[in-house]
């Protein structure tokens, strides 16, 4: 069985595009075998409220079990609740060319709109390669803008191998964005849904009030076309929320157009159905937020199990590399 490791940033305000593009994957690819990490020690690239950032760390953690992640199964853990991962980082900085940080497009967009930005920025490419080499991951779900951080690891894992031992790291394999759901701004629907965006009307946050979604899905832009098809380069807002009630129906989007003649019926019928499954979600939610000893509890264990693995790999890098083990 093939080992995946998938990693999230703890941004706080999960939206709908987090959970069907990002959160709802890992349930479906959890396995005995598979890693779940949040990786706070990567938000900490850009300035954070430290109060925002424990509580944006716990909410997704909160977000995860209640969509099913089931960490008696699967290993879910906090990245600096390992410490392995800042130290494989610092290896990997050291193995990474600067020229080669430099390349890297997240870095340059991020760089050239700010005026000042940390150095961890620009070295964060490194902290990601070592948080997946330190499962021996075969397998990483990313998204399309995550590619060429992975084929640096892909680089880093060869170069750290060829000259040091080949049996220090497994090269691991993109998973490049398969059929994950695309969701976009129900005001904007030519732009992804994102916290980026003016205003929050067109998106939809898992722990929104559900009146509030209603309101946000009935009043979606769609056009004037008057005609229900599945056509996301011409009709971008309807095709939207035909993918967004395909998603929670499990119905696809072309056989649910056909079902429809008028806009007001499709989108009262994804409202009903976003409700629908959102509004489990959220009982879920408070549950766990009423019982933060049995969240503390999850990420005890996911730290421990996490750490039993990445322990073993970061000894064997650092033995590799010359460092002098402790007697
Ligand atoms: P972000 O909030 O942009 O840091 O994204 C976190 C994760 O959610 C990444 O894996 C993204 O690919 C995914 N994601 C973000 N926005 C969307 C969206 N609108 N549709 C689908 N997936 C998304
Ligand atoms: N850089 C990723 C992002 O911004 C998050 C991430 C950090 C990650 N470490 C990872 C993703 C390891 C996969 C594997 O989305």
């Amino acid at each position: 069985m093939a080992r995946v490791l998938s990693c999230i940033q703890p941004t706080g305000g999960v939206h709908l595009g987090n959970l069907l593009g990002a959160l709802q994957p890992w349930v479906d690819v959890q396995s005995a075998d598979s890693f779940h990490g949040i990786v706070d020690l990567h938000a900490l690239t850009v300035p954070q409220d430290p109060a925002e950032l424990r509580e944006a760390t716990l909410e997704l953690v909160r977000i995860l079990l209640a969509i099913g992640l089931d960490p008696d199964f699967c290993t879910l853990f906090v990245q600096s609740h390992v410490s392995e991962h800042a130290e494989l980082a610092w290896l990997m900085q050291c193995t990474a060319g600067y020229g080669e940080l430099g390349r890297m497009t997240q870095f340059k967009d991020k760089s050239a709109k700010s005026e000042s930005f940390s150095a961890a920025l620009f070295t964060y490419p490194a902290l990601m390669a070592a948080d997946i080499l330190l499962y021996d991951a075969d397998q990483v779900p990313v998204g399309e803008d995550q590619r060429q951080h992975l084929e640096l690891t892909r680089d880093l894992a060869i170069r750290f191998n060829s000259r040091y031992g080949e049996d220090t790291f497994v090269v691991p394999e993109p998973v490049i964005g398969t059929v994950a759901a695309r969701v976009m701004d129900l005001q904007n629907p030519t732009n992804k849904m994102s916290k980026s965006a003016d205003g929050d009307n067109g998106l939809i946050f898992v722990l929104d009030d559900l009146k509030r979604v209603e309101k946000k899905l009935k009043r979606a832009v769609t056009d004037n076309e008057a005609t229900v098809r599945f056509a996301p380069d011409t009709q971008p807002g309807v095709a939207n929320l035909l993918s967004i009630l395909s998603v929670a129906t499990g119905e696809g989007p072309d056989k649910l157009a056909e079902r429809y003649d008028q806009y007001g019926q499709l989108k009262v019928d994804t409202a009903e159905a976003v409700v629908a499954m959102l509004e489990p979600i959220q009982t879920r939610y408070r549950e766990l937020e009423a019982d933060p000893g049995y969240v503390r509890d999850v990420l005890d264990a996911g730290a421990e199990k996490a750490r039993a693995v990445a322990s073993v790999t970061l000894a064997r890098a650092k033995e590799n590399i010359g460092l002098l083990p402790r007697a």
